[in-house]
């Protein structure tokens, strides 16, 4: 079998270049790409993924990744070709997370993924080794990913790491944590606006961890197709929102709230209530103390525990470097 080593940095000038790292091709070899090296190889990989991912739903690929697809230079993408083609794929998306004051230089891989005529052939270990090798030249501390497959990660040094509650809701149930949390009468719940936003970011920042995103990014990450947001507010502006679907993904899961917990019930039970005939939705919740899951976990909530995802060490001076600044928010982390 081929070897999949022939990732190369021509030079520092070509690493920095607007298309990424460059690789050598080696004849007869698969080869492994960083970057794009013109429009057309971008938009040939990018047909071939949607093709893949998001079978007769062109452009869906792109529209439910704004911000891995649309220019930002934080994220690398990864793709082996063999004769000419793509035959497998990854990104990586190069992060910061905001722990308390501190920063945590984080590298987010997804979307991997094989053609199916070259499955079996260690392509995507390969091409995720490859993004593990380019989040340490790019000095981020930890990696992380949501998979699977044990047995495609573990060897490649990930190891299951954190937890998160998935939270069964049905209509009985937010009645009764809404008729003990006794919201305001006066709040109303409506679909997101445009101007919802900057209140909805205002109320995210409030979180101890987060994801920092620029406002650009922002802008972009509410263009994600099928997201269905809910807004509760009152006379005074909003209290509370909540957060279904993304793309493809999490289309039964409230995947992000915020505000008081008491308004938040009620954006809960709009989202369900428009998700008919299913008449369950799950609430994803840290495993950490959360005012939202306590009530209704006090309602009779059944829980479901799973691992939250993945999780290696990239650069471990940068990760020591991060870490060693937070050490006294640790627990928070
Ligand atoms: C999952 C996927 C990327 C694997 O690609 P691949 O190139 O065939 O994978 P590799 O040949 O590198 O396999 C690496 C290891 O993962 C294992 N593996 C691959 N696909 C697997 C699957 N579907 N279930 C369980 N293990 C799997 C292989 O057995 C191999 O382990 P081994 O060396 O112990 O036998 C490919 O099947 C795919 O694109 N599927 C659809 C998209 C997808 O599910 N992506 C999610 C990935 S997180």
């Amino acid at each position: 079998m081929a070897t999949l080593r022939n990732i190369m940095p021509i030079s520092r000038d070509d690493a920095e270049s607007e298309t990424g790292w460059l690789a050598i091709p080696a004849a007869g070899e698969p080869e492994i790409r960083i970057g794009f090296a013109s429009i057309e190889e971008r938009r040939r990989v990018l047909d071939w993924l949607n093709d893949g991912l998001r079978a007769g739903r062109p452009g869906r690929l792109v529209s439910e990744y704004p911000l891995l697809f649309e220019r930002n230079a934080s994220a690398v993408h990864l793709t082996v070709w063999e004769n000419d083609a793509p035959v497998a794929f990854c990104t990586l998306w190069a992060v910061t997370f905001r722990v308390g004051v501190h920063r945590l230089r984080t590298g987010l891989i997804s979307l991997v993924y094989t053609d199916p005529a070259a499955r079996g052939r260690g392509h995507a270990r390969a091409v995720a080794q490859a993004a593990i090798e380019q989040a340490g030249r790019l000095e981020l501390g930890l990696l992380v990913l949501w998979s699977e497959l044990d047995r495609l990660y573990r060897p490649l040094g990930f190891d299951r790491a954190g937890h998160e509650s998935l939270l069964v809701l049905d209509a009985l149930l937010l009645e009764q944590a809404i008729d003990t949390a006794r919201p305001d009468p006066g709040l109303r719940v409506e679909r997101v606006s445009p101007a919802d936003w900057l209140e909805i970011e205002r109320l995210r920042g409030f979180r101890t961890c987060q994801l920092e995103l620029d406002g650009g990014e922002l802008a972009r990450a509410r263009t994600i197709p099928d997201l269905e947001v809910r807004v509760a507010k009152d006379s005074h502006g909003m209290r509370a929102f909540a957060l279904r679907g993304r793309g493809d993904d999490f289309q039964e899961v409230v995947h992000e709230w915020g505000g008081d917990p008491e308004a938040a019930l009620l954006c809960c039970q709009s989202l369900l209530e428009a998700c008919a005939p299913w008449n369950e939705l799950f609430l994803m919740t840290p495993p950490s103390h959360d005012p939202l899951a306590w009530r209704l976990r006090q309602a009779g909530a059944h829980r479901v525990h799973q691992p939250m995802g993945w999780m290696r060490i990239a650069s471990p001076a940068a990760f020591a470097k991060d870490i060693a600044a937070m050490l006294p928010s640790l627990s928070e982390l």
